[in-house]
Formats: structure tokens, C-alpha cells, sequence
């Protein structure tokens, strides 16, 4: 019984890195870094989401949790992800980050200022239109950002 739950799980778990593996298309360094970074944003977005579409109970702390995961990568730890020039194949980072590193890092931080509202909203006991409303501008800075300074291939 015990075995079969654990030989379960491990083919979950082995599906899953196989997922991962092929959405990373071999990226190493600091490209495969930033990747595994966004990948753990957008599952916490996804956690947050779900949780406020009713899809999954809602769970205050775990949303302040998924929140500070996402500040966490956010302002400073974003940007020294994106060394100068770091655009080794199979990246989808656009040279225009280097161009526009204002701009690039004034989203970076939005992104933090945007998680941490997430968060404050559900501790200052917000309903749960105001914490979609903030959900939602969170949810802005990833499309800002990506529209400029991703190119998906
Ligand atoms: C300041 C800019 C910026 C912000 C903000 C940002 N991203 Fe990204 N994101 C990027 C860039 C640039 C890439 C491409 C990185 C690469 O391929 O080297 C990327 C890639 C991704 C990827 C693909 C990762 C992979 O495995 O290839 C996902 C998923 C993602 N972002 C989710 C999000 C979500 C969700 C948010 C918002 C909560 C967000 N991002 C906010 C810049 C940003």
C-alpha cells in the first residue's frame, strides 16, 4: 500500500520536472535561474487565483504566503537575474531590457510594491473584491512587463 502510494507520487513528480525540463528547452546558468524564478511567481499566482475564482478553499495565510513569494522575486532579486547582454539561447529575454533598465527595473518593483498590496489587503481584512482588485494590478505588472521585454518563441 505504502509502496504504491510512493511509486504514485514519484511519477507525479517525475511528469512534472519532465514539464519543466522541456519548458526550460535546456537552459543553464543564470537564464535556467530566472526561469525556475518566474515559473514559482506564476505558480503562486496560479495558487492566489484559484483560491479567489473559488476553484480552492480560501486560505488567508496561504495567500499571504504566495504573495511573499512573488515580492520575494521581485525589485533587486529580478533585475540581478538579467546580468548585461545575458541573452544565451533558449532565452526569451528581450535586449530592450538592457535599453530600458529603468523602465525594466521600475516594472521589477511595481511587481514587489503590487504582491505586497496582495498581502496587505488580506491582512488588513479585505473582502474579497478588494483582494481581486489587487490581485489584478499584481497580475498588470507581469503583462507590462512581458509585452516589452519578452519575446516568446
Ligand atoms: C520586470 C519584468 C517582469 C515582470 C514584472 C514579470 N516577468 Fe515574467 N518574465 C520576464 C522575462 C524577461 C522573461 C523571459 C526570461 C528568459 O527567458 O530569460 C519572463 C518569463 C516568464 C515566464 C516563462 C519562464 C520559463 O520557464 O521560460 C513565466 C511563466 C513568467 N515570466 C511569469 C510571470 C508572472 C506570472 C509575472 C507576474 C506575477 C511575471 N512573470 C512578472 C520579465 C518579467
Amino acid at each position: 500500500m505504502t509502496v504504491r502510494k510512493t511509486a504514485g507520487i514519484s511519477a507525479v513528480m517525475l511528469a512534472v520536472s519532465v514539464v519543466l525540463a522541456f519548458a526550460h528547452g535546456g537552459a543553464t546558468g543564470i537564464v535556467k535561474e530566472r526561469m525556475e524564478a518566474m515559473e514559482e511567481i506564476s505558480a503562486s499566482m496560479k495558487q492566489i487565483g484559484q483560491m479567489l475564482r473559488g476553484q480552492k478553499p480560501f486560505d488567508a495565510s496561504e495567500i499571504v504566503g504566495a504573495a511573499g513569494i512573488i515580492a520575494g522575486h521581485s525589485g533587486d532579486n529580478l533585475t540581478r537575474q538579467f546580468p548585461s547582454e545575458s541573452l544565451m539561447p533558449p532565452t526569451e529575454a528581450s535586449p530592450l531590457i538592457w535599453e530600458k533598465w529603468e523602465q525594466f527595473s521600475g516594472t521589477a518593483n511595481d511587481m514587489e510594491t503590487a504582491a505586497m498590496s496582495v498581502a496587505d489587503a488580506v491582512q488588513g481584512g479585505a473582502d474579497r473584491d478588494q483582494i481581486a482588485t489587487a490581485f489584478g494590478r499584481l497580475a498588470q505588472t507581469c503583462k507590462t512587463c512581458h509585452e516589452t521585454f519578452r519575446v516568446k518563441k
